[in-house]
């Protein structure tokens, strides 16, 4: 896929009406407050660079999976209340996405001013792509940026459709996460070590199928090595597997013992009989797992077979949590590796919320090389799709140099 798109500093913003497409899917807390507004950060440089310019700038995102419904706890209020505190200027909500009403917000828009739309995801057509609305946003506005990274493998009216109505550029998040992800996955270091964690063995399974041809090592941990032990024949007591998985996993364990990639799973766990904070616990191979039992997080054992790995790194890439995280002590197992992919002399390149949330905790974040504002956006790119909210960006030609 080419990559090298332009972005919101090849073209004239002076004056313009920019929509620009954000990810600003956060989590709130049940009164409504932005418990985590690492998103809304990430799109700064971008935001701050058009008000600068003296552009005038149009917010659109979704939050959360309303389907096409109007659900009043998902509307973009809070994010535009957080952002006006970041941005240090007013931020003007709009109840609606297009229409009357934000032709009016428009109309009163002032160069340096910046417009939140609703929540786009409360229009049924936006997941469809439809052409209309893709046309209606595009209406509003003279050029499209899109920062939304975490949201590109997402084909829809606001990511994808629009393109096809106005000139469009990305971000400087955009671009950025474009760098350092193009580099991972079409020119990464070796050794490369690919740590791929999380309940689920399908969203990883394209993942592994794509690096098992490499020289590098794949340490499998969380509930999805649960199925990968479980089709290696170990008994794994009352553990989350994925039972219609199994198949698949006992084929990727046959490819891997014919690839070229050396695939890790834990040899030991910690496991409980009811997963739960604080609950009792023991650490066992996984040959020894009673029944009744189930592994929660990876063990001591397979920690020091990951930090070997870790350690001879020149590349790390990482996606999903090691156990159950958000139960602690059985953290354990993805801050320990935390820790080792940050003491590491490799560059790092992480997604997902649960690493991040470790490595902040920890105050490590400033120690790996990029943290990826996406999770199913960084699979699907590791895989080796495209991702459609970024294809559809205006590659750049080569004589063309920055306005
Ligand atoms: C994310 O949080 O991963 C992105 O905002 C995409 O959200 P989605 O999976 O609901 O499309």
């Amino acid at each position: 896929m080419k990559l090298d798109k332009l972005n919101v500093k090849d073209v004239p913003v002076q004056g313009k009406k920019v929509l620009v497409r954000v990810d600003f899917n956060v989590p709130l807390d049940e009164g409504g407050r932005v418990i985590d507004d690492t998103k809304i950060r990430a799109s700064l440089p971008t935001l701050d660079y058009l008000l600068a310019k003296g552009a005038r700038v149009i917010l659109v995102s979704h939050l959360g999976r309303p389907k096409g419904k109007v659900v009043d706890k998902l509307r973009m209020d809070p994010v535009a209340r957080r952002l006006a505190q970041l941005l240090g200027r007013k931020v003007e909500k709009c109840d609606s996405i297009t229409g009357p009403e934000v032709k009016d917000a428009l109309h009163n828009l002032s160069p340096g001013a910046v417009l939140m739309l609703e929540n786009v995801r409360f229009d049924p057509r936006e997941e469809k792509n439809d052409p209309v609305l893709a046309a209606e946003l595009a209406g509003l506005a003279d050029l499209f940026v899109n920062d939304a990274f975490g949201t590109a493998h997402r084909a829809h009216a606001s990511t994808s459709g629009i393109t096809a109505y106005l000139p469009a550029v990305a971000g400087l998040l955009m671009e950025k996460e474009m760098r350092y992800l193009n580099k991972s996955r079409e020119n990464p270091l070796f050794p490369l070590v690919v740590i791929l964690g999380g309940k689920k063995v399908a969203d990883k399974i394209g993942v592994i199928r794509h690096f098992l041809p490499c020289d590098c090592t794949i340490l499998l941990g969380g509930a999805m090595a649960n199925t990968f032990l479980k089709a290696a024949g170990f008994s794994m007591g009352n553990s989350l597997c994925e039972e219609d998985k199994l198949e698949v996993a006992r084929r990727i364990l046959d490819e891997a013992s014919r690839g070229k990639a050396k695939v890790l799973l834990p040899v030991d766990v910690f496991i409980v009989e009811e997963l739960r904070r604080d609950s009792p616990h023991q650490v066992k191979g996984v040959d020894e797992i009673p029944a009744g039992w189930s592994a929660v997080d990876i063990g001591p054992r397979t920690l020091q077979n990951f930090k070997k790995a870790i350690a001879a790194a020149r590349m790390i890439l990482w996606n999903g949590p090691l156990g159950a995280y958000e139960f602690p002590p059985f953290h354990w197992g993805t801050e320990m590796v935390a820790r080792a992919v940050a003491a590491a002399n490799a560059e790092s390149i992480i997604g997902g919320g649960d690493i991040v949330a470790a490595l902040e905790k920890l105050d490590l974040s400033g120690q790996v090389t990029h943290i990826s504002t996406g999770g199913g956006a960084v699979l699907d790119f590791w895989e080796g799709k495209e991702l459609p909210g970024l294809a559809v960006l205006q590659n750049r030609v080569k004589s063309q140099a920055p306005v």
